[in-house]
Order: structure tokens, then C-alpha cells, then sequence
């Protein structure tokens, strides 16, 4: 299985893609995790990627659709994965339509997650992520087990550097501007799969799952 999952900053992508990931037993793939990792070591694409994140700008698309090429050639992920957080621009769109072509792979489901702006506000305000594993939390809807404290590692908890309103609202209009193309881009591949995001975790969850077993 090969999934994209779509919607804006914030709307659940990679909460969803890890439930997936669990249950379909494919490899979760996230632009966003990658590049905080590379800040995080301090590497030089790593302060490049820092420039624009800090801004809340995408990172430019050559910059990251290497590195997808690169990590969609690996074995572990010759059986499936679960994009989260690219594409999303149209090149990037059609540099990964290139890619797959190559390696004779190809999409089964572009899932949409769809939340209203006040909806995403809410979630980015409540939102804490592990220091160490980069583990993600919501102190309303997901909370830790104990506050403050990751589940996974046991490290504290922290708001992401990039869920700052001024940041927030940079990378909403990113996403307006440059990723709500590509809802008409799968759709006209009759790859889109809508979901109503605003529900709860295990909801959406179920939804997701109950559209993709749709597809097989
Ligand atoms: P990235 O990490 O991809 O950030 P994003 O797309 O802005 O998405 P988020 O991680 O903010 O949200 P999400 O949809 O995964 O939501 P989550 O599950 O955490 O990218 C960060 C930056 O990296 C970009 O700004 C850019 O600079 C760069 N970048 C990355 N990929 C790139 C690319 N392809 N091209 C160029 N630049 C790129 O959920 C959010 C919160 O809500 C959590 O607290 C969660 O617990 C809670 N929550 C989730 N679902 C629900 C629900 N149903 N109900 C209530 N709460 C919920
Ligand atoms: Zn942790």
C-alpha cells in the first residue's frame, strides 16, 4: 500500500500516519520529522532547512525531493509507505510521479484530511512534542499520561518552535497558495479520498481505514 496523506498544517497527518503505519505495517515517511532531525544534528542541509521552517516556509522543492528519492529507494520501503507532508507543490507532485514511474511503483490513495482554520488553530495551541523522540500530543484531545512528560521516552515535553501564531499563520497561507492545488491534481488522478478531520482521533481514524479497505 502507498498513501499520501494531504491537508493543512496541523489537521492530523502524522497522528493519523502512525495509527496507519500500526495497521497496515507499512513505514511512516514525514518530511517534517526528517528535517527536524537534520536541525536538530545540525547538519548542513539541516541550517538550510532551518531557514525556512523557522519562517513557516516551505523548504524548496529541490532541497526535499532528494532527499524523498533517497529514502524511497530503501528496502524497507519496497512493500508500502505513508507519505505525511509531501508532496506538496505541484513539482513535487510530478518529481514523485517521476520517481515512482522509475521504480515501477504507483498510488493507491491520496487521503485528504479536512479541518476548519479555527480547527487548526485550537490544535497547534494545544499541541506539545517530545524533545527527544519528537513524539506528538495534544493537551485536550491526546494527552500524555502524565502532563509534560512524553509516553514513548519519558523526556519533557515542548511546544514546536514553528507552532508560534506569527509562524502558524506563514504556513497556513503556504499551504493555501502552494499544496491546494494538488486537491485537484489526485483528483483528477481519481486518487482523492476526502475525510472529515474535525471528528475525534479514533473517528477520523476509523474513516480512513474504512475508505482504504474501499480500495483494496
Ligand atoms: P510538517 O512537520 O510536515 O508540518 P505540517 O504539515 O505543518 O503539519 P503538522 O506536523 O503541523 O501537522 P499534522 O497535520 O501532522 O498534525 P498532527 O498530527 O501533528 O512540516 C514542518 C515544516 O517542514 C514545514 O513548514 C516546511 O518548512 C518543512 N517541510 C516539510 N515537508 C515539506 C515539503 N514536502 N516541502 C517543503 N517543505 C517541507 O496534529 C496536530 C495536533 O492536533 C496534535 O497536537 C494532535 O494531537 C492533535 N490532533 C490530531 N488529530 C486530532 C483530532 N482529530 N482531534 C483533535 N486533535 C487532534
Ligand atoms: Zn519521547
Amino acid at each position: 500500500m502507498r498513501i499520501i496523506m494531504l491537508g493543512p498544517p496541523g489537521a492530523g497527518k502524522g497522528t493519523q500516519a502512525k495509527k496507519l503505519s500500526e495497521e497496515f505495517n507499512i513505514l511512516q515517511v514525514s518530511t517534517g520529522d526528517i528535517f527536524r532531525k537534520a536541525v536538530q544534528e545540525n547538519t548542513p542541509m539541516g541550517m538550510r532547512a532551518k531557514e525556512y521552517m523557522s519562517k513557516g516556509l516551505l523548504v524548496p522543492d529541490e532541497i526535499v525531493v532528494g532527499i524523498v528519492e533517497e529514502r524511497l529507494k530503501q528496502p524497507d520501503l519496497a512493500e508500502g509507505f505513508i507519505l505525511d507532508g509531501f508532496p506538496r507543490t505541484i513539482s513535487q507532485a510530478e518529481s514523485l510521479e517521476q520517481i515512482l514511474h522509475k521504480n515501477g511503483m504507483s498510488l493507491n490513495a491520496v487521503i485528504n484530511i479536512q479541518v476548519s482554520r479555527d480547527g487548526l488553530i485550537e490544535r497547534f495551541t494545544g499541541r506539545r512534542v517530545c524533545k527527544s523522540c519528537g513524539a506528538s500530543y495534544h493537551i485536550k484531545y491526546n494527552p500524555p499520561k502524565t502532563p509534560g512528560i512524553c509516553d514513548i521516552c519519558g523526556k519533557e515535553l515542548v511546544i514546536r518552535p514553528d507552532d508560534e501564531l506569527e509562524t502558524v499563520k506563514k504556513r497556513l497561507k503556504e499551504y493555501e497558495q502552494k499544496t491546494t492545488p494538488l486537491i485537484e491534481f489526485y483528483r483528477k488522478r481519481h486518487l482523492l479520498i476526502n475525510i472529515d478531520g474535525e471528528k475525534p482521533i479514533d473517528e477520523v481514524y476509523r474513516d480512513i481505514v474504512d475508505s482504504l479497505r474501499g480500495e483494496e
